[in-house]
């Protein structure tokens, strides 16, 4: 296969596990997990519902933290103690704030950091995934794939180096699914940016330079361009 040049190390996690307490007793969801996302890496997560995927990625986002192991986003100025910036999630629903137009979605992530030109920005964000036309729209208007397009607009606003997408073509039919990801896949070329995706579709997936898949908490195994992100 062809040799990937490895950019900057953006993640690495080490031995990351998390559990959750239910009434009925622990969940583990992530089980030992170990690896390396680096600069200019596209990697698909799949496995079967349940099998960790949203928990691994939230983990990664800095969204959660886990239960032992660690994270570090070296090039991203973080550690576990320090929440990352520079990271675009993709929620596994949408996820918009329903009291925001499609634009004042996109906006809040720059008027959130330094808050210049946010309009334009943002209009831009949606101009590149063909959903101008929604702007001023409220997400109870819109379409979930429409939504969906909105909120990968609103991952990449502020122009980060790592992109967690969490199923972002799940309410999207096939040709708009392709659709979405060569837009995303486009944009972050021109980044230089990471993308790490979960998904359930093999085609979205097939466009990703590294496939993981994941069982029980495991990530199995590694296969594809970057297949050395794996450290054990
Ligand atoms: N906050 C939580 N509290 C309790 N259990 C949780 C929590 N989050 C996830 N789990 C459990 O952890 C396991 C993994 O869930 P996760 O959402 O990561 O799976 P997934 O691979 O993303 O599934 P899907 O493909 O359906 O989105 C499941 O058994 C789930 O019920
Ligand atoms: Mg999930």
């Amino acid at each position: 296969m062809e040799a990937l040049c490895m950019g900057r190390t953006l993640v690495v996690a080490t031995d990351l596990w998390r559990s959750f307490q239910r009434e009925r007793g622990v969940v583990t969801a992530v089980r030992g997990c170990s690896f390396r996302i680096h600069a200019g890496e596209t990697i698909a997560i799949m496995g079967p519902s349940g099998c960790g995927k949203t928990t691994l990625l939230n983990l990664i986002a800095g969204l959660d933290v886990p239960s032992s192991g660690h994270v570090e986003w070296p090039a991203l100025g973080a550690t576990d103690t320090l929440r990352p910036k520079r990271i675009g999630v993709v929620f596994q629903s949408a996820n918009l704030m329903p009291a925001l137009t499609a634009v004042e979605n996109v906006e809040l992530p720059i008027l959130l950091g330094n808050g210049a030109e946010s309009r334009i920005r943002a209009l831009a964000a949606l101009s590149a995934f063909g959903v101008e036309t929604q702007a001023s729209k409220l997400p109870e208007q819109l379409s979930g794939g429409q939504a969906e397009r909105i909120a990968v607009a609103r991952a990449i606003v502020t122009d980060p180096e790592l992109i967690v997408a969490d199923e972002p073509t799940g309410q999207l039919d096939q040709a708009g699914a392709m659709a979405l990801v060569d837009q995303l896949l486009a944009w972050g070329r021109g980044a230089e940016t990471a993308i790490v995706v979960a998904t359930h579709d093999e085609r979205v997936a097939a466009k990703m330079n590294c496939i993981w898949r994941m069982r029980h908490g495991k990530v199995e195994s590694m296969v594809g361009r970057s297949a050395c992100t794996g450290i054990g």
